[in-house]
């Protein structure tokens, strides 16, 4: 696991690229360490991050790392609240808090027998993002099943190689679930492995098939996090026989056999 250095870092902003309805957001970090695959950042603007007129300042918001490049880290951004709009109104030169890479990514899909394991990559919204850094390492077969709102989010598909698109309302690809095109999927294999973000509810999902064709599956888990780093509890969800996982260092990415369900996480920060 790749380790966070010892407190937050004040890096700069490179640039900030449109990407359908998503912002994909670059951060020069030089001198910092690799990012597995699955891992993420806490981020916080340097100027106007709350703490306006009547306002108190935000805590950091927590994103995947969607691609390394260049010793650049790059963030997939949705717009949903103060947070998230401010971070998308950056742009090359100013400065971003950082503090990670932190949790635990994806693992690698090991072998049946002498071949290695197909990789079914799933992805939901802006959960695509710790699946394109996945992929960037990737070295075994991989197929990748991706679905979105509308076709102004499936541009974000651009982010992977040769993916498979799924729209609720039909404007891209094909009109339904991305579930679906994973049932067909796994019939076809049931001994790949299946990594997947997104949506609790998709994610759910996922873990449900996987589980009823013995495919092992790696989830990873969005909740409101306060600190980060297992200080707070304030991300924790219920693990299989009893205790809780903190979403932050046990996770974010989750033997879908540790989870009985994975449902919505309400401990958003404020
Ligand atoms: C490990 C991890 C990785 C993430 N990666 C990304 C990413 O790559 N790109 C991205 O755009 N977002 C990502 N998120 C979600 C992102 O952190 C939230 O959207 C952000 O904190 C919202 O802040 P805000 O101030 O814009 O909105 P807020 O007003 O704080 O929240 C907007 C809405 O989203 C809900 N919400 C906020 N945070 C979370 C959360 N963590 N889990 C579930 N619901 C939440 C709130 O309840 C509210 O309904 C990730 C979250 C986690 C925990
Ligand atoms: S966010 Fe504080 S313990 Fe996980």
């Amino acid at each position: 696991m790749s380790k966070a250095p010892f407190g937050r870092r004040l890096l700069r902003v490179t640039g900030m690229d449109e990407l359908g309805a998503y912002r994909v957001l670059r951060v020069a970090d030089p001198d910092g360490p690799e990012p597995e695959p699955g891992q993420f950042a806490m981020l916080t603007t340097a100027e106007r991050w709350g703490a306006g007129e009547n306002e108190r300042p935000y805590l950091a918001r927590a994103f995947s790392f969607a691609r390394w490049r260049d010793g650049q880290a790059h963030y997939l951004l949705e717009d949903v609240g103060p947070g998230t709009k401010r971070l998308c109104e950056l742009s090359a030169g100013e400065e971003v808090w950082t503090l990670g890479p932190l949790g635990q990514g994806f693992t690698a899909p090991g072998r049946v027998g002498p071949h290695p394991r197909r990789a079914i990559l799933v992805g939901g919204g802006v959960g695509i993002a710790p699946l394109a850094i996945l992929q960037d390492a990737l070295e075994c077969e991989v197929t990748v099943l991706l679905g979105f709102r509308d076709g102004a989010r499936a541009v974000g598909a651009a982010l992977l190689d040769g993916a498979q698109v799924a729209t609720d309302d039909g404007s891209a690809g094909y009109h339904g679930l991305v579930t679906d095109l994973l049932a067909a999927e796994l019939q076809r294999d049931p001994a790949a492995v299946v990594y997947s973000c997104g949506p609790a509810g998709m994610l759910e999902g996922v873990r449900a098939m996987c589980a009823q064709s013995g495919t092992p599956a790696q989830l990873a888990l969005e909740a409101g996090m306060a600190c980060g780093f297992g200080a707070c509890f304030g991300c924790v969800v219920p693990r299989h026989g009893g205790g809780y996982l903190r979403v932050c260092v046990d996770g974010p990415v989750i033997d879908a056999a540790e989870l009985d369900v994975v449902e919505e996480h309400n401990g958003a920060p404020a």
